[in-house]
């Protein structure tokens, strides 16, 4: 059988990315592990953030996955340079999409919404010297503990409660783009077009997918036919995570 694609996010908010990589590479198996019991990692140090990130990627190498996605832009700035080093398949990160954001301001601001983790680490702060011009950084404290609490309906009180505090402050600016920089946060799309109507919510999924695809590619290991799919494993409660996981799969 075909060596599948391991996936992996701190919680729920990979599946975000899972999606577009289903439906844009229909021929690949996908396993994708969540490390629900040991989110939010965006509130964690740097060096906490890379252990707990290799110890629970071990369950994808362990299945001889062909590559390895970080569908998480706070394990990325924390894990990704050490796990390029070590491993000797393809490891795709991500980074919060201010570079296409960039392109969209019409001398507006742009809201980088991101977990404080991926803000405060050098890889954010060499994007913001390149595109950062009238970039604001929003440290997005409890939006990924109520996505994992399943709270994702744009109509949602907690959650639209949890946006208006992080976002008010900054919304008296005339606001081109919101730049959802963590992958749970894609999920808060519809409530923060509540909260921000007239800004562009810019992520970067489908350009992870695209990487993923011109990397399998370059290996000749691009499946061109044949039935895909994925399996989902959260790293605990799997009775509260795994219907959350399909639920989010199906939105
Ligand atoms: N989904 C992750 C990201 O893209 C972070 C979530 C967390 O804080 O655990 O940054």
């Amino acid at each position: 059988m075909s060596r599948a694609i391991g996936m992996f996010d701190s919680g729920v908010g990979g599946i975000s990315v899972l999606r577009d990589a289903v439906r844009m590479l229909p021929h690949e198996r996908f396993i994708f592990y969540g490390d629900n019991q040991n989110a939010p990692y965006g509130v964690k140090t740097q060096c906490e953030i890379l252990n707990c990130t290799q110890r629970a990627i071990q369950t994808l190498l362990e299945r001889n996955v062909k590559a390895l996605v970080l569908a998480c832009n706070t394990a990325t700035a924390a894990a990704a340079k050490e796990l390029r080093a070590k491993l000797d398949i393809p490891v795709i990160g991500m980074e919060p999409a201010l570079k296409p954001a960039h392109f969209l301001r019409h001398g507006g601001q742009i809201l980088v919404l991101a977990t404080p983790a991926t803000l405060h680490m050098e890889k954010f702060r060499h994007l913001m010297e390149q595109y950062g011009e009238g970039a604001v950084p929003v440290e997005g404290y409890g939006l990924v503990e109520c996505i994992e609490s399943g709270h994702v309906a744009p109509d949602d009180p907690q959650l639209l409660s949890v946006l208006h505090k992080l976002l008010d402050p900054h919304l008296d600016v005339k606001t081109d783009a919101v730049v959802l920089g963590c992958t749970h946060y894609v999920f808060a799309r519809e409530a923060l077009r509540r909260i921000v109507p007239g800004a562009a919510l810019v992520d970067g999924n489908e350009g992870t997918v695209r990487q993923l695809t011109r990397r399998l590619g370059e290996n000749g290991a691009l499946e061109a036919e044949g039935e895909g799919g994925y399996e989902l494993h959260p790293s605990g409660g799997e009775s509260v995570y795994l219907p959350l996981m399909e639920k989010l799969m199906s939105l």
